[in-house]
């Protein structure tokens, strides 16, 4: 009686529930600069296979891991997981599927895209769009969730905020480099075709959708009455758009029902482990109204990758100046700094040259002892069998 109480109460209360979707139309334009190239320019719509997934690229997956935005507590991020889930999956994409998979880290995009309102703190969880993490990571670069997994409350900018390491006696501390991605071109796009041409060209993209009550509470029904793909008669206006969620590629059903390949990121219990199936050609739930593209940069990655940069547990990886600040700060034993780590990859031949030096002088010092030990050894044994002939051990008995 009262679990069902709680259910009917969450149900009543859903339509409360903005996900993070909050536009920033009324005060960032949308310009994007001439010279652009976008995906029209790069396929034709004639070009266009009949069903594409990111997921199952000729038996290849080329997408990243599922999150959940809603833990540990809930968070209006879904702006920020959906425009990172593109990211993510776009650098896997470029890369081709190398090692390794990179996860930006979402909380410091929560942390830093800024408000509009510039007295106001950086919105997080109240929610935004898109286009903002695409302007902030046009200028600024951004570590992965290792530098700071996502905690999904409103924190700030700051150093600490954005990478740390903590050491039992040392506290945490702010690791001032390491290894930052951002992108280098977005835009924003809309209709079927378009968003077709897009993902197919360079990758999946991100939407904002109107997911009510329906498709949070009944989804499971819904789909099971359509071969698995959501579809509802209702329609929607630019109000109720209240989510963000990746879009990866599409589909058409045994019966021709033309779909969506959706990510969401409310964990893998819901929807098909987490994905959904949505109507395509419909503009369902608001789906093909408000699209966002961009083109991730990651030449910080390429140069860990190539062996040019190397980092330390307490600088991560830094300039001298600030590691002998931190060294200070922390009195920890020696640590290399970034230049430091340089001069040494450059030297290791000299280096190994000089290990090999010395492991043969080590050999011949092992060797001399023994010698020596066994010299020792036979001397003494000598000694006693002497002592032994003319003093016999008193009470021995024959
Ligand atoms: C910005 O936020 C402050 C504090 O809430 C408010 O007083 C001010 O009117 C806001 N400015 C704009 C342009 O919205
Ligand atoms: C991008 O958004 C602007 C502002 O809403 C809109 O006028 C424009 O048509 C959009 N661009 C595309 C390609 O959909
Ligand atoms: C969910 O499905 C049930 C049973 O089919 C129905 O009674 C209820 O109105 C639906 N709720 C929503 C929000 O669509």
């Amino acid at each position: 009686m009262a679990f069902r109480a709680t259910c009917l109460l969450l149900l009543g209360s859903a339509s409360s529930a903005n996900h993070g979707y909050r536009s920033s139309r009324p005060w960032l334009p949308r310009d994007m600069p001439k010279d652009v190239v976008t995906a029209e320019m790069l396929v034709a719509e004639d070009d266009l296979p009949e069903n594409f997934d990111w997921r199952n690229v000729n038996g290849r997956n080329l997408v990243t891991s599922d999150v959940n935005q809603h833990i540990p507590q809930y968070c209006g991020s879904c702006w920020i997981h959906g425009t990172t889930a593109s990211l993510n999956d776009r650098i896997k994409v470029m890369r081709n599927g190398q090692f390794p998979d990179v996860m930006l880290s979402r909380q410091v995009l929560m942390n830093c895209v800024p408000s509009p309102n510039k007295s106001l703190p950086p919105p997080g969880c109240d929610g935004g769009d898109p286009w903002m993490i695409h302007q902030y990571l046009k200028e600024h670069d951004v570590p992965d969730e290792t530098c700071m997994p996502y905690q999904a409350k409103n924190m700030e900018c700051t150093p600490m905020d954005q990478c740390r390491n903590c050491l039992p006696g040392h506290g945490c501390w702010s690791i001032k480099t390491w290894t930052g991605y951002g992108v280098s071109s977005y835009g924003n796009l809309s209709g079927e075709v378009a968003m077709m041409k897009e993902i197919y060209a360079r990758g999946p993209i991100t939407c904002s959708f109107a997911t009510d009550d329906e498709f949070m509470m009944n989804f499971s029904q819904n789909v099971m009455e359509h071969e698995g793909v959501y579809s509802t008669k209702k329609t929607y206006t630019e109000d109720q758009v209240d989510h963000n969620m990746e879009v990866t590629g599409w589909g058409v059903t045994n019966s021709g029902t033309k779909y969506w390949v959706i990510r969401n990121s409310w964990g893998t219990y819901f929807g098909s482990n987490g994905w959904v199936k949505l109507e395509r050609g419909k503009n369902m739930l608001m789906s093909e109204a408000d699209c966002d593209w961009s083109i991730p940069r990651f030449e910080g990655l390429d140069e860990v990758l190539a062996g040019k940069v190397l980092g330390s547990y307490m600088a991560g990886m830094t300039t001298k100046v600030e590691s002998e600040k931190l060294k200070e700060t922390l009195k920890a034993p020696k640590f290399k700094t970034l230049p430091t780590v340089l001069e040494q990859s450059r030297s290791r031949t000299q280096e190994s040259a000089l290990v090999e030096t010395f492991r043969v002088f080590q050999v011949a010092l092992v060797a001399l002892s023994l010698l020596a030990v066994g010299y020792a050894a036979g001397k003494l044994r000598a000694r006693r069998d002497s002592r032994e002939k003319t003093q016999p051990l008193l009470g021995h008995d024959y």
